[in-house]
């Protein structure tokens, strides 16, 4: 044999196991988050719901008789990082599928990769509808803003007996902007009154020309559509000028540092949110007390137990596929009927959302307090 022909006799000979390796070996599921920077709250959460359930099927004996490998990345929160690593993990790492992101505008990002490439992707708690619309390889496990919105605008007539509202929203979040929206036009369809509305960007951390422009105007309540950081920021300079009205929001406003950048300033305010630990469902219960175990005694929040189900529906998925092919997951993904997790039930519909209750919860003594569950 000449030498090509012995080097292609040990290519071919090398190929055949390294083919059945590539088949029977881990299966690679690629994850991108928040894990430092201005959110990394929210990416530090949900990272460690995933990495729970992921060691929890493969302690079960994986799926399809392969273990899982979670190959995780940072994008430090910053915009512009989510598209180059959901293009390394899926042409580098060969990733299955994708799982992530919290922030909706970074999910967007990493979304129009993954449509491109065909490569399933499933946001655990991104709710701008715009993320699923990117193409049918994307998929969330939660409720949508228009939901959200709805449920905010309800709760502010009925609960905080607002008539007259002030909105403040971050014009360089998508998430931010579609959840004003959402909630201006119910709350006006139910006859309340949007007396103001103010803006900032990502990162600002002065707010006294807005809510200085919202003294005057004088609201019952003060919406800001935003993340924790500004929020928290928000109502402390709000108390600073005498403001008294309640401060509310959405589930941006989920994470510890509200009250410990907020302190005194964010008591009786309220947010909307996916999950409370104080359900008093089973499922709830042995939840809260796996994730506890395995983070120091950590209590699990809504980006948790969505990032939690974000696996659980992925691995669902593939099962039912019988495959790790990126065509056959995304058909089984797109079927997800009652998938029993820690939100609830997972049903993907045809704009590939899912529909859960949300939560309403209070800051009272420092805590986040469970005040009631909207149905969807
Ligand atoms: N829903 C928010 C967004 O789309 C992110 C978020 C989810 C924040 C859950 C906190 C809890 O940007």
């Amino acid at each position: 044999m000449s030498r090509i022909q012995t080097l292609l006799v040990s290519l071919v000979c090398l190929g055949l196991p390294l083919a059945a390796w590539a088949q029977s070996g881990k299966i690679k599921i690629g994850e991108y988050a928040s894990l430092t920077g201005k959110e990394a709250a929210f990416g530090q959460s949900s990272h460690k719901g995933t990495v729970l359930a992921i060691e929890e099927i493969n302690a079960a004996g994986g799926v399809l008789g392969r273990q899982l490998e979670l190959v995780s990345e940072d994008n430090q929160s910053k915009p512009g990082e989510s598209a180059t690593i959901a293009t390394k993990l899926i042409t580098r790492e060969k990733v299955v599928a994708l799982l992530g992101e919290v922030a909706s505008s970074r999910s967007i990002e990493a979304a129009i990769v993954a449509q491109k490439y065909r490569i399933p992707l499933i946001s655990p708690s991104s709710t701008n509808p715009k993320v699923t619309e990117i193409g049918n390889y994307i998929f969330r496990v939660c409720f949508i803003d228009p939901f959200q919105g709805t449920a905010l605008a309800k709760f502010a007539s009925s609960h905080l007996k607002a008539r007259r509202v002030a909105i403040v929203t971050s014009v360089s979040s998508a998430y931010s902007v579609g959840l004003a929206k959402f909630f201006r036009e119910q709350f006006v369809a139910d006859g309340g009154q949007v007396v103001l509305e103010q803006k900032y960007s990502e990162g600002d951390k002065d707010f006294k020309a807005q809510l200085t422009a919202i003294k005057a105007a004088a609201p019952d309540a003060i919406f800001v559509p935003g993340y924790y950081t500004e929020a928290a920021l928000m109502c402390k300079q709000a108390r600073d000028l005498g403001l008294k009205q309640p401060l509310f929001g959405g589930d941006g406003w989920e994470a510890p540092e509200l009250i410990t950048i907020g302190g005194k300033a964010v008591e009786g305010c309220y947010y909307s949110t996916h999950y409370s630990p104080e359900i008093p469902t089973e499922a709830v219960k042995t939840f809260v007390k796996r994730f506890k175990d395995r983070w120091n005694g950590e209590t699990p929040d809504a980006m948790a137990a969505l990032g939690y189900d974000s696996a659980l529906v992925l691995v669902d998925a593939i099962r039912r596929a019988g495959s790790t092919e990126a065509d056959k997951i995304r058909s089984a993904l797109a079927t997800t009927k009652d998938l029993e997790g820690v939100t609830g039930r997972t049903t993907i519909d045809a704009q590939r959302n899912a529909s859960k209750p949300a939560v309403v919860v209070e800051v009272r003594n420092g805590e986040f307090r469970f005040v009631q569950s909207v149905a969807p």
